[in-house]
């Protein structure tokens, strides 16, 4: 039977808590923590029971084992675990619920928080997709999966609370933990699902009002802008999601308001790509 990630979280105990974060400490110096390393790290006093906790965390897949030493990784799902489990301990998260998306790089699941309402968490995953872009980038060579993963959940906590704090169009950050970043739920759809049953005129200037506010406020461009990452409330609200990607490259920010001004084209808009990109740099 495959068990959900709540599920998993319930059966995870505080010793078996204690030693998931062991070994996302113990991270990156080889990609397999040996038994020894970690029975040294946790000091324990009984060998039996760390063994009992990697077999039940190896058998819920939140830790694997190397094919032919008594050595273990953290997953993706262990990572998930730590990240419920801090938001749960800082109140942001009181349980989970269904997954809403699942995309190359994330699992985007529905949640409540301590007072019932609605909220989103996502669990960033880095896959091999984007291993491909990132792999040229010297400053990342060294570094290990699970703490790239970590880095881009802080990058986008960090855009979302700058540009909401100065009044863009983004959902509301709620926390971030390990490789959770969780948010506000926005009941709404893709703008390339809504085009053409709403006002494009007006949440044209919200999507520029809110690239301006990244661009010249908090230094960065969206770095994969499209009509599939901007959602439409029902009230006609634009909120542009997914900002892992954020740069402050002057390029890219070019090609974000390309797609963006293609979209809005082919849908009857006018548009001038030149105008755009004066706007949001804060030339114009
Ligand atoms: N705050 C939110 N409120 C409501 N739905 C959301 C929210 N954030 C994300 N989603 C849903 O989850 C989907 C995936 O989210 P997001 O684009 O951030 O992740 P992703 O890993 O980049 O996915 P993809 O590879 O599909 O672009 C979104 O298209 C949207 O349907
Ligand atoms: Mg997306």
């Amino acid at each position: 039977m495959r068990l959900s990630l709540a599920e998993k979280a319930s059966l995870v105990g505080a010793f078996d808590y204690i030693v998931l974060k062991t070994l996302y400490s113990l991270r990156g110096k080889s990609e397999f923590v040996s038994f020894n390393s970690l029975r040294k790290k946790l000091d324990v006093k009984n060998d039996e029971e760390l063994k009992i906790s990697l077999l039940k965390l190896n058998e819920l897949k939140l830790i694997s084992k190397d094919p032919t030493e008594f050595s273990f990784r953290l997953t993706f799902s262990g990572l998930d675990i730590l990240g419920i489990k801090m938001l749960y301990l800082n109140r942001i998260l009181y349980k989970l619920a269904e997954i809403i998306g699942e995309g190359k790089e994330s699992i985007v699941y529905h949640g409540y928080d301590f007072d019932n309402n609605r909220i989103v968490t996502k669990f960033h995953r880095v896959g091999t997709d984007s291993y491909k872009k990132i792999k040229f980038r010297k400053d990342l060579e060294k570094k290990d999966w699970l703490s790239i993963t970590v880095e881009n959940a802080k990058r986008e906590f960090d855009a979302l609370e700058c540009i909401r704090r100065e009044g863009g169009y983004v959902p509301k950050p709620l926390g971030v933990q390990y490789n959770a970043v969780a948010m506000e739920h926005i009941n709404g759809k893709e703008l390339y699902k809504k085009a053409d049953t709403v006002n494009l005129k007006e949440i044209l200037e919200k999507i520029l009002e809110t690239m301006r506010i990244a661009y010249n406020i908090c230094n960065i461009t969206h770095g994969d802008l499209s009509p599939y990452n901007i959602l439409i409330d029902e009230s006609g609200t634009p909120f542009l999601i997914d900002w892992p990607q954020a740069t402050d490259s002057e390029e890219i920010l070019k090609r974000d308001l390309i797609n963006i001004a293609t979209f809005f084209k082919k849908h009857g808009i006018e548009v001038d790509v030149h105008k755009m990109f004066d706007y949001v740099r804060g030339v114009s």
